[in-house]
Order: C-alpha cells, then sequence, then structure tokens
C-alpha cells in the first residue's frame, strides 16, 4: 500500500500540463472528491497499527506534493514567462550599463570650439551636400580653374552642379552670405574627396573652419589668433607662416607649428624637422567678400581651415586614419574617460 502511494508521488511531482484543462483534470484526480486521496485515506482504516503512522506520513506528503503541483502549474499557465518576466528575478544581479566614450574626432572638434569660443568665435554650419556656388565658384574658383583639381570632388550624377563638399570653406560663404560684419565663426564639419582610402587618406574626413570678417582686421590679428589657439591647443606657441596658395584668400599661408625635437617621437611626427603642418590661412580674397554680398573697401577678414582627424592622429599617435571610422570598440573604448 505504502508502495502504491509512493508511486503516486513520484507520478505527481513528473507532472507537467500545457493547459488549464490538464491542471483541472489532474487536480480533479488527486484532489477532487471522488479523487485518489481520499480514496486512499479511506483506505486508512484498514491499516495495520504499526503500519498507521508511516502511512499517514506517506500520504500527506503525497497530498502536499498535489497540491504544490498544482498551484505550480496554475500560476505559470497565469503568467506565462514573458510576463512574468516583466519583473523577473529582483535578486539577480542587474545587467551592467555600458559607459561609453566620446569619440576622438568629437574630442578633439569640442577642443577646438571651446578654445574659439573663449575668444569670440560662434559655431556655425553648413550642409554637406552643396552646390558649385558655395563650394567653388563664390570662394574664386570659377568653372575652368585649375585649383578645382586640388580637391578631387564627388558630384552627383544626375546634376553636375551638386557635389558633397570638398572643404567647410563652403560654410564661409553661406555664413557671410547671410551674416554683416563683424563676423566671427567657427565651421566644423564634414567633408568628402574622390580619394583612394589609405592609412593616410580617407574619403571622407572633418575640418574646421575659421573666419573673422570686420573693419581693419590685419594679418597680424591672424597671426595671434592662430598662436593663441596653437598656444591652447598644443602647448606650443612658436608658429611660422609659409607663404602658399589658396584661390580664396591673398595672400595665403601654411601654419607649421614647432613641435620640438625632444623625444624620438617628435622626430618620427615631424620627420626630423622638429616642424608641423596644422593648417592653411590667409586674408580672405576681396574678390570672395563680393561674391557674399560684403563691402570689400569697407571690410576685409582672414579665415584658415584645419583637418580635425589629422590633429586627431598627432595627438593620440594614431598610425592610421580609417580606425577613425571603423568603429572598432576596442580602439574607442580607448578613449573612456577623456573629457
Ligand atoms: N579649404 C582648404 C582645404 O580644404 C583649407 C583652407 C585654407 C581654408 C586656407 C581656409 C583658408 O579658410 O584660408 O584645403
Amino acid at each position: 500500500m505504502i508502495d502504491t502511494i509512493k508511486e503516486h508521488i513520484a507520478k505527481v511531482e513528473a507532472f507537467s500540463a500545457e493547459t488549464k484543462e490538464a491542471v483541472e483534470t489532474f487536480r480533479i484526480a488527486y484532489l477532487g472528491k471522488k479523487g485518489i486521496l481520499n480514496q486512499l485515506f479511506a483506505e486508512f482504516k484498514n491499516v495495520p497499527n504499526e503500519q498507521k503512522k508511516e502511512f499517514g506520513q506517506t500520504i500527506n506528503q503525497l497530498k502536499s506534493a498535489a497540491t504544490d503541483k498544482v498551484a505550480q502549474l496554475t500560476a505559470s499557465l497565469e503568467n506565462p514567462l514573458e510576463e512574468s518576466g516583466k519583473y523577473g528575478d529582483l535578486t539577480r544581479p542587474g545587467n551592467p550599463v555600458a559607459l561609453g566614450a566620446r569619440h576622438p574626432i568629437s574630442i578633439v572638434k569640442k577642443q577646438i570650439i571651446d578654445i574659439f569660443s573663449r575668444i569670440g568665435f560662434n559655431v556655425s554650419e553648413g550642409p554637406e551636400i552643396e552646390d558649385d556656388w558655395h563650394n567653388f565658384t563664390a570662394l574664386n574658383l570659377p568653372e575652368y580653374h585649375p585649383a578645382r583639381d586640388m580637391q578631387d570632388t564627388f558630384f552627383v550624377q544626375t546634376d553636375p552642379d551638386i557635389l558633397l563638399r570638398t572643404h567647410t570653406s563652403s560654410v564661409q560663404v553661406r555664413y557671410m552670405e547671410n551674416n554683416q560684419p563683424p563676423i566671427r565663426t567657427i565651421s566644423p564639419g564634414r567633408v568628402y574627396r574622390n580619394e583612394a582610402i589609405s592609412a593616410r587618406s580617407h574619403c571622407f574626413f572633418h575640418q574646421v573652419e575659421g573666419l573673422y570678417v570686420d573693419k581693419d582686421v590685419s594679418f597680424a590679428d591672424l597671426k595671434q589668433t592662430l598662436q593663441y589657439f596653437t598656444k591652447e591647443m598644443f602647448g606650443k606657441s612658436k608658429i611660422r607662416l609659409r607663404p602658399s596658395y589658396f584661390p580664396f584668400t591673398e595672400p595665403s599661408a601654411e601654419v607649421d607649428v614647432y613641435w620640438g625635437l625632444e623625444t624620438e617621437t617628435d622626430y618620427k611626427m615631424t620627420k626630423g624637422t622638429g616642424w608641423l603642418e596644422i593648417m592653411g590661412c590667409g586674408m580672405v580674397d576681396p574678390n570672395v567678400l563680393t561674391n557674399c554680398g560684403i563691402d570689400a573697401e569697407q571690410y576685409s577678414g582672414f579665415a584658415f581651415g584645419m583637418g580635425i582627424d589629422r590633429i586627431a592622429l598627432l595627438l593620440y599617435q594614431i598610425g592610421d586614419i580609417r580606425l577613425l571610422s571603423e568603429n572598432d570598440l576596442r580602439f574607442l573604448e580607448q578613449f573612456k574617460g577623456v573629457l
């Protein structure tokens, strides 16, 4: 008899059900009025005295096993997993929230904006898809100007007038068309050039353009502004301006900062010269002012343009420009906690 009860216990424990009906059938079979438990209890009086204790204990075991099983199956069918997962097991450790990092391009861009905003420059932006006028013609680069070849351009095929801007100088034009001097603005943004992708160059990268237009702005103002910038950005204030050519500035110059030759890295970075080229600049060509609706007799200005990616590669000693756009977390995570 006791063995039969034990078999029932094993059966009850192994029981599982997919539907509430199956649970109900199971409940009636064991716990119902005419169910197995009541039948077994009815046998109690026939059990020999010496076995009564064990019989009673075993049958109580069966009763609680069946009661528990019904409760457990009913609960799980009423709250299917997804729903009970709303709160889940509140005692389990939480999922850690992964802490992000600023992208090195954003870090450098932010530093540049901070530095220029301290001397009164605001931030302006323009579209990445540009027209010929803003990217070239207004900047003193008419249609057949050979200097257009300096920047290999992505054109939108259906319309040769529409292109991906090759530099942020296009924002200068837009800003001057919409604002009269005094103008002090910097324009960070992404630019595109039809170049083969390698460790050193990419078909898209980032620039910051600077523009200052007012009465009596001179080359000396340009030089002082750039010196202030290199001091704040790199902690180095020795700069030199090498004569150069850009169609939109006259005179034009290339800016080198004296990096020094103290470490082996300095040697590598500067190819043994101690000097690093960081940007192009010049006095805004009066033609450009006129093109943009600013009186060139009354006003003068300076402009400069630098590559953000290049500066990020220098500052963080990154050997391959492609790392800046591949989004490899092993790379990006190294910038956690910077600014
Ligand atoms: N637009 C030039 C480039 O992409 C950079 C530049 C040079 C911008 C001189 C300027 C400037 O505003 O004055 O290579």
